[in-house]
């Protein structure tokens, strides 16, 4: 049954203009009254550019919750509407697939989970969930504490040398050095280093990234693939991170089969507390290319989300001092000097409610991607087996009808004592990490890693934008992204100066001098 929307597809790659595919379609399927979703009408080429999801917004207050929007030969569903994202990611989950997602990632994460469907991703989802488990996030907190410290250090000799910071980029090497640990146990130590296998990696992020907003998918074409040079490079990136990952899965197994440890739920090794380590201890097979798609899924996944969510976090706060200052002050009276603990998740409330506000206005990745792979109802409306659907995360966090200021930066908007916001407790108007069975599995993992870095990096220093720094601005690929980067002037902080209690005597002299 497949079939004819695979036909389709394929002919609409071909560049077969979509109006004669639905006729042709329509009456192979059966023909059934055609949907009345709005259909957005004007200068679609606006969709090219830069970020994507700013055209869909003006376009989601003109025509609403679900509106079709189609370029040549392609069509999408846009929807920006609670309770259609709840149907599809959660409600009705089993009628989507990632579609064009899978597509686009192929070549990267393979069947990795992100793009993985139906068995395969039943069966991974299970394998790879209890890896992240309380006590291996817990675990995790040093390695952020950690890596955090070492940007610090870099930002200290700025701060020295008054030398203005690129903010972005830091915070891509900062994610990077801490999922190359957690997933893998693999030190990129790329905030002190440009070793090859760093450039490798942005060379995969950078394909990915240019593929996902590409009109036409080139890098399919036969012989372009081969002879380009572009191509070419990346086909050399992916064989060093593989190249690499095989040593790595190998030094990892040949621990697991030396040490005595019973596997168990809540299994860490402490020397190693990698996800690697758990999967292979669990019993996955190391010589499969699943693994493999996994870790490369993971690696990405967990390193330009954190990365972005940082970035927009520091360029909110540089806004706005007085959420700085209530920042600050938290971060003092809980942390001190000491480095962050699981504990201390708990106490940072306001550090916490900074960062669901800045994925509230930055949500990464903007838009989510499904297929339906039958036909379905959408609200009042029915919709084919093959349609492709963005669900605007952007549009949701946004919307003047479900937010009050919903362009304000306002951490205040969530009571300090009420839930964590997240989908279930917003009705599917807030979803920063996607909802229904394919909700992220890093979501705990990303929060503590990004409210530790905030937290130790607000304590240390003061962020302003640099003096003639570019203006910020959006562009796309998988997450949001500065098209100049954002770059700033830190200063180490000045403490209030501590009146040491020996003074006293000191003091009351020099009043009393002064009262003479
Ligand atoms: C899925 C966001 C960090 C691993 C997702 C989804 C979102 C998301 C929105 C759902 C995608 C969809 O439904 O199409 C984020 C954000 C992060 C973050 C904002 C950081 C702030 C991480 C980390 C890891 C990770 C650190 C790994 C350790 C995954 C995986 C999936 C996923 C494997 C696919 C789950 C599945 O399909 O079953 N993430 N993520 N993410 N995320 Fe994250």
């Amino acid at each position: 049954s497949g079939f004819p929307s695979v036909l389709r597809n394929g002919l609409s790659k071909l560049g077969f203009p979509r109006e004669i595919l639905e006729l042709v379609f329509n009456w192979v399927d059966g023909n059934e009254d055609y949907l009345k979703i709005p259909e957005a009408k004007g200068s679609i080429s606006a969709i090219r550019s830069e970020a994507f999801f700013i055209p869909l917004y003006e376009l989601y207050l003109t025509y609403g919750g679900i509106f079709r929007l189609s370029f040549g030969p392609k069509s999408f569903l846009i929807v920006s509407d609670p309770s259609i994202a709840k149907h599809i990611l959660k409600d009705n989950s089993k009628a989507y697939s990632k579609g064009i997602l899978a597509e686009i990632l192929d070549f990267v994460m393979g069947k990795g989970l992100i793009p993985a469907d139906g068995e395969i991703w039943r069966v991974r989802r299970r394998a790879i969930v209890p890896a992240l488990h309380q006590k291996y996030v817990a675990a995790m907190i040093g390695l952020f504490g950690q890596a955090t410290d070492r940007l610090c250090k870099k930002l200290d000799v700025a701060a020295s040398d008054g030398e203005d910071v690129e903010m972005e980029s830091l915070f891509s090497r900062l994610t990077l050095d801490i999922i190359g640990k957690a997933v893998f146990n693999y030190d990129f130590d790329s905030l002190t280093n440009d070793t090859g296998i760093v450039e490798a990696v942005y060379t995969v992020l950078r394909e990915a990234e240019d593929r996902s907003v590409a009109p036409i998918p080139i890098w399919e074409i036969p012989i372009w693939k081969d002879i380009s040079p572009r191509q070419r490079k990346v086909k050399e990136a992916l064989k060093l991170i593989n190249d690499t990952l095989d040593d790595l899965i190998a030094i990892c197994k040949r621990m697991v089969d030396e040490e005595e440890l019973q596997f168990h739920k809540e299994y860490v090794n402490e020397k190693d507390p990698s996800i690697l380590h758990f999967l292979l201890a669990s019993g996955d097979d190391v010589s499969s290319k699943q693994l493999r798609d996994d870790l490369m899924t993971m690696l990405i996944a967990g390193h330009e989300t954190s990365a972005a969510v940082l970035t927009w976090t520091f360029y909110l706060l540089s806004k706005e001092p007085s959420v700085v200052s209530k920042l600050q002050d938290e971060v003092d009276s809980v942390l001190g000097d000491r480095f962050p603990t699981v504990e201390d998740m708990k106490k940072l409330k306001y550090t916490t409610r900074v960062i669901n506000e800045s994925l509230r206005l930055y949500p990464q990745p903007p838009v989510l991607i499904r297929r339906s792979l039958e036909d379905d109802m959408l609200g009042k409306y029915p919709i084919k087996r093959g349609e492709d659907f963005f669900i605007s995360v952007w549009n949701l966090h946004r919307s003047p009808h479900l937010w009050e200021d919903a362009d304000k930066f306002n951490p205040e908007r969530w009571p300090l004592h009420g839930p964590t916001p997240n989908e279930t407790n917003q009705n599917f108007r807030y979803l920063p990490f996607g909802g229904g069975p394919r909700k992220c599995v890093g979501d705990m993992f990303a929060s503590f890693e990004n409210i530790v870095a905030v937290a130790m990096l607000v304590r240390r220093f003061n962020f302003q934008m640099a003096l003639g720094a570019p203006p910020v601005e959006m562009t796309t690929g998988a997450t949001i992204h500065t098209t100049q980067g954002l770059k700033m002037t830190v200063t180490r902080r000045i403490k209030p100066p501590i009146m040491p209690v020996l003074n006293t005597l000191e003091t009351t002299i020099l009043l009393d001098q002064k009262t003479e």
